[in-house]
Parts: C-alpha cells; structure tokens; sequence
C-alpha cells in the first residue's frame, strides 16, 4: 500500500522523486490521522508557500486526476496531508503480506558472509555476566543475519594464550593438586591465579618464573603445553555446559592460542607495508596521527600481545572466510583495542577494514541491588544467573499449574528466555539492569509475557476444530480497529530484521514481539475468536495462527524458544 500512496504523490508532485517521498512518508501514530501521512514541511521552503497550502495543492492534484479506487479520503491536516485507505482494501493487501511463511526473512545476504567474533571468555577465569551479554547479543545477530540470507561464521575467539598462562603453570605446580582441579574446575584455577598474585607481591622472583613459562609454552615445551592444554579442557567443558543451557551453538573454538604461529607472519606483513617502529625496545605502530596510542605488536621479551593475535586472526578469517563484515562483539571497554586494530590494518593498505571490520560495544550488567547467589570468592557465574532462573520459573509453575507436563523443560525455556529477552530489550549501548522481580514477571515488556502470548495462541489453536489456514478469507471480519492494529503491527515484521542487522540492534526485534503481543492481547480482549459463523471464526483464528508463527520467529531470532504450555 505505501508504494501505492508513494507512485500517486510522485504522479501528483512533480518537485520530488519517488525515493524522496518514500523517506518522508509516515505512519500516523493513531487511526484518527490516517493510514499514512505526508508532512509538507520540506516542501516549503523550495515552492515558497505554507504547508497547509501545499497540502491542500497536492490534495486538489489528486482530486483532479480522480482518486484512485483503494483511497477512502485524502485529507489535509495542519501541515500534513492524510492518507485514508479503505479498510477492506488494506485489511487485504496487510493479510496476504502476513499470511507469507517467509514473513521476516529475505534474500538480501545470499552470496554474502559475516563473521561474528563473540562470547569469546578467558580460559581459566568464569565465564560472567559480560560474557553472557555478547553470547546473547552474539547469538541474536546471528539468527538475524541468517534469517536475511547471509552466510554466517559463529566466532568464539577464547582467551586461551597469554602470560596469564605461565602464572597459573607456576601456582599450580607450587600449590596446586590434580585433585583439586579436577573436582573444582575452573573455580580452583581461579584461587590458584588470585594466590598467584599474592604471593608475587611478596616474592616478585615468581613473575619471571611466570615469563619463563610462557615463554616455554611459546617454544613449544611439552610438560608446560600439557599442563595448559589441560586447563583448557576444563574451561571449555564448564563453558559448554553454559552454552547448552543457553542452547546456543559455534561453528569455530578458534581462540588466541590457534594464532600463536601466525603471529610471525604479522609482524613480518606490517614491517613490509612500513608501519613498524620501536619504542623502548618494543616494536609498535605509531598512531598519532589518528589521535590514539600506539598500537602494541611485540612486547621487549619479543612475545606477542592480545593485539597481535587479533590481527592475525582478521587475516586469517579474510582468507578463508572471504567475508563482507567482521562484526566484534564485546564491552565497550575495549574501543580503543578494536579501533588500533582496525587502524593497522587499514594503513597496511587494506581498505575493506573501514566498513568490513566493526565493533559492537555493549553496556554493563549492574546487578540493580538485588542479591544474586554467587560461589564461593564472590564472583558470579553465568551460569548460575541462568539456572537461578530457571528454578524461579519452576517454582512459579508449581504454584500456578502443578498439572503442567514438562515442567522442566518448560522452566528451563521460559527462565533462560527471561534473562536473554531482558538483556536484548535495551539498546545494548545501555546497562543492563538486573532485578528477578522485573524479568520473570509475565506482564510487563518482558520474555515470560511474550511467551505466555504465545502459548496461549498455542492453547486456543489446539481447542478450535475446523480450522483452515488455507481457506478464502472474508477479510469484512478483520476491519476492526483491533484487527487492523494487529495486522499492521506484524506487517513491520520484515522491515524489522532488516533495520535490527543494520544497526546491530537486536532490540529492535524484541520491542517488536513486545507490540505484536500487546497488538494480539488487545485483538484477544476485543473480538471473540471462537464465534458461531464458520467463516468469522476462520478469519479470527487465521490471524490469531499468523501471530503465533510470528511471536515464534521473532523469539527464534533472539535466541529464545517458545513453548507450547506454560
Ligand atoms: N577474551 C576477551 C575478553 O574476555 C574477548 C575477546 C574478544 N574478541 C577478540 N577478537 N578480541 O574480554
């Protein structure tokens, strides 16, 4: 219906091109205003009139020419010109778009490649909250990307090389016990790392005891890469154990460790493009001109940075993966780390990094005063935040549906859902506040309530029998303003994904299952959906049906699964 409101107005307004109007064209905020509205603001100032009169013009224009047969009225408003059309002839065009089972995706990607570095936590530390913001947002774009056509590449960039690694090496064999690490996990490297440092106070002998171990893991010592391979397993089965909860999957465990004999070639690719220089005895990349410090590439002892690894692993994932974007997702802490990067390998004469390679900050978890359990030492796990959940959800759906089939496997979607959908509600620039009593509530803007949307679409989809969702739709029976409300809400659909991949913002996605489900909630409230007349009750069902695939894809596309009962 738009292009058909933007066609007349080019016809009727020789001034502007098509691709002008489009971009001024909107949607009125209620029915009263019109279905679309042009404002004559613009115009102004090149035809030298008020906008009223402007509108009035192009009114009269249209009005010459014969006003097509879809329009109700035109009506000029203020500065505005109104665009009424007529609701069966609406109500039809927005039912067939929706009815569409490709609803939300499109074909723009095919051909194209993204790659997305996120997750990405540090071996022998837990896996925490920021963590489990770029997994969740990570995740999200993922789904958006692929639902757009494009080939994706799930990144997972571990923090698994760096002189962190000979410290633990030294502790643990000073301290440690193969027991210990074995039956604590990851919770046991940590105490052995936070000792470290302790004791590094009072005896700085044991920091080069640390550098010569890493120095011998860079060599490719065997006791000392066992012991490190070892830490590693442990990690990754704890992180897995996150991801499954999360039910969220990579394509490549390829952390900074896959680097280590890549970075050579580095150093050797920026000292031929001549970019390489010293500074107290270690070699950089003078960024001054572009107003940041140096970019670090070898520390004095001659070993590799985070830096280093990351710009081997741009080249790596450029030549294998050929891809369009490289897309980043950490904290916003680390801006300037990506902007260096980015730079260097810009400056070696690479111009795909200017809009190839991008970083996507996100906010901070803030815990919002509330109490949340943690292991010992205080540190929070994700996965515990995760699970805590989950046992609220379960206890809830004790209280309120004891007969429940699937309790867990219900409590488990529904409370892993709520802490992925609050994390996503938000532009992810902005904190995350963290408050059980807000997040499983199931009103509110929240994933509970999306989901008990949903499964109450399920539940009266299972009750009606003579259903056709292939059948003629008499579409007199949706040209309530509840009805249309709905349809043009999921009509957004499409346009939706295309604007969350373009900003990064998988918010964008979640405010819109937030609308369908209030948009559904206020059609359910209004109209009654099982009526006597056959065909009334066909076309209620029908878009009650449509709501349902629509409220599950949108989920699907934050990383949250729907449930059939709740
Ligand atoms: N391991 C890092 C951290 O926990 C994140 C790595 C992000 N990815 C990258 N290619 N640098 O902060």
């Amino acid at each position: 219906m738009k292009e058909q409101i933007i066609n007349l107005l080019a016809d009727n307004l020789p001034s502007l091109t098509a691709q002008e109007i489009s971009e001024l064209i909107e949607i009125p905020p209620t029915p009263d205003m019109g279905d679309y509205a042009f404002p004559c603001f613009r115009l102004a100032k090149t035809l030298r009139k008020a906008p009223p009169m402007i509108a009035a013009e192009i009114k009269g224009a249209i009005e010459s020419a014969g006003i097509p047969e879809y329009i109700q009225e035109v009506r000029v408003a203020g500065a505005y010109l109104n665009f009424f059309i007529k609701k069966e002839v609406f109500a039809e065009a927005l039912l067939s778009q929706v009815r569409d089972e490709k609803l939300g995706s499109s074909e723009e990607g095919v051909g194209h490649t993204i790659c997305i570095d996120y997750s990405s936590p540090n071996v022998a530390k837990n896996f925490h909250v920021g963590h489990l913001r770029t997994t969740i947002i990570g995740n999200s774009l993922y789904k958006i990307y692929s639902k757009l056509g494009y080939h994706v590449e799930r990144i997972n960039h571990l923090g698994d090389w760096g002189t962190q690694f000979g410290k633990l090496i030294v502790a643990y064999k000073k301290w440690g016990s193969e027991e210990d690490v074995k039956s604590k996990g990851i919770e046991e490297l940590m105490r052995l790392y936070v000792l470290f440092h302790q004791e590094a106070d009072k005896d700085p002998a044991l920091e080069d005891e640390a550098r010569f171990w890493f120095a011998e893991m860079e060599r490719g010592n065997e006791e000392a890469l066992s012991i490190w391979q070892w830490f590693v397993e442990i990690s990754l089965e704890e992180f897995k154990r996150t991801y499954k909860l999360l039910g969220m999957e990579f394509d490549h465990y390829t952390g900074e460790s896959f680097y280590r004999d890549k970075t050579d070639d580095v150093v050797r690719r920026v000292t031929e493009a001549g970019l390489l220089s010293e500074s107290e005895g270690a070699k950089i990349v003078d960024l001054s001109e572009y107003d940041m410090a140096p970019c670090l590439i070898l520390k004095n002892d001659g070993s590799s940075i985070y830096a280093t690894r990351d710009l081997a692993a741009i080249f790596y994932r450029k030549e294998n993966y050929n891809f369009d974007k490289c897309l980043y997702v950490t904290g916003q802490e680390q801006r300037l780390h990506f902007r260096q990067v980015f730079k260097v390998v810009e400056l070696m004469g690479n111009e795909w990094a200017k809009d190839g390679l991008v970083h996507i900050p996100y906010g901070l978890v803030s815990l919002g005063g509330e109490k949340l359990s943690s292991r010992d030492g205080n540190v929070i796990f994700a996965e515990d935040i995760l699970l805590e959940a989950v046992s609220k959800i379960r206890e809830i759906i004790e209280q309120k549906n004891p007969d429940l089939e699937d309790k867990d496997e219900v409590a488990k979607h529904v409370g892993v859902g709520a802490v992925i959908f609050n994390d996503l509600y938000n532009q992810r620039i902005k904190d995350v506040s963290f408050r059980w009593e807000h997040l499983l509530n199931f009103e509110g803007e929240t994933g509970p309530y999306v989901q008990y949307t949903y499964a109450r679409c399920s539940s009266i989809l299972r009750k009606v029998s003579d259903y056709d969702p292939n059948a003629d739709v008499d579409v007199s029976f949706l040209t309530d303003e509840a009805s249309m409300g709905l349809l043009k809400e999921l009509s957004r659909f499409t346009a939706v994904v295309k604007e969350a991949a373009n900003r990064y913002e998988p918010s964008v996605v979640a405010r819109f299952a937030i609308a369908v489900a209030q948009a559904f909630n206020h059609y359910y409230t209004v109209n009654r959906i099982n009526v006597e007349d056959p065909a009334e009750r066909n076309a209620r069902v029908l878009l009650l049906d449509i709501t349902r695939r629509v409220l599950r894809d949108a989920l699907d596309l934050l990383g949250i699964t729907c449930v059939e009962q709740m």
